[in-house]
């Protein structure tokens, strides 16, 4: 299958979606948001009842989830889910299945199965390491703690919602710990990603980076 592919991987907060869903508009590509696959995970294995530190368990229900994606929107059974999958408590969750390797391999098929014609944007933890090791194109995106929590902060604050920039820098850091330090596909650069600091740097500059880098690969 020569059916190219665009890794994003990086920390929590770090622009990875809209940096994805721009480059995937700019080239007529499809999106893979891989972290809404362990959201979705984390919460239904919550509503479940289930010992989030059991990852057979855990592993065990994703078969039978009934997931749709469909415009930005993400759909389990009949319920549109998409704004309790983006709350931060659903990142923990998210972060909490996502150590165990029976949830990560039961959700690979699934992400494979995002690469179609005429091609994919995927962003990540894992996207260049595990799933598309093969991809013309990785990237790995960061900016500093501080920008991020501050994004994360507006973010929310246009939402209505009401958050504190001090917890929400300890939690993106809890939770980037985790990923770094889990023995199953941890956060890290695949050793050909290119790092795009974007601490100082607009999406559109961003964007341009990418769509630059892209050009040069092909
Ligand atoms: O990217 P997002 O914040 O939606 O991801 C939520 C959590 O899901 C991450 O903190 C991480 O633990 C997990 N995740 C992962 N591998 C991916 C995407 C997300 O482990 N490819």
């Amino acid at each position: 299958a020569d059916i190219p592919v665009i890794t994003i991987d990086g920390p929590t907060a770090s622009g990875k979606g809209t940096l994805a869903d721009e480059v995937g508009k700019a080239l007529g590509f499809g999106v893979l948001d891989s972290g809404a696959l362990y959201r979705v995970t984390g919460l239904a294995a919550r509503r479940a009842g289930l010992d989030l530190d059991d990852g057979a368990a855990v592993a065990a229900i994703v078969p039978s989830l009934r997931l749709r994606f469909s415009e930005g929107h993400v759909f389990l059974g009949t319920e549109d889910v998409s704004a309790r999958l983006r709350a931060e408590a659903t990142g923990l969750l998210a972060s909490q299945v996502a150590v165990h390797p029976q949830v990560r391999a039961a959700l690979h098929q699934l992400q494979l199965d995002f690469r179609r014609l005429p091609g994919l944007v995927a962003d990540g933890r894992d996207m260049g390491t595990a799933l598309f090791p093969a991809a013309p194109l990785k990237v790995f995106l960061t900016a500093s703690a501080a920008t991020r929590a501050e994004r994360r902060y507006k973010q929310l604050i246009s939402k209505g919602i009401s958050a504190n920039i001090e917890s929400l820098r300890e939690d993106l850091e809890a939770r980037d710990e985790r990923d770094k330090n889990r023995s199953a596909s941890p956060l890290e650069p695949a050793q050909d990603a290119l790092l795009l600091d974007n601490s100082a740097l607009g999406i559109e500059e961003s964007v341009t980076q990418v769509l630059g880098w892209w050009q040069r690969r092909r």
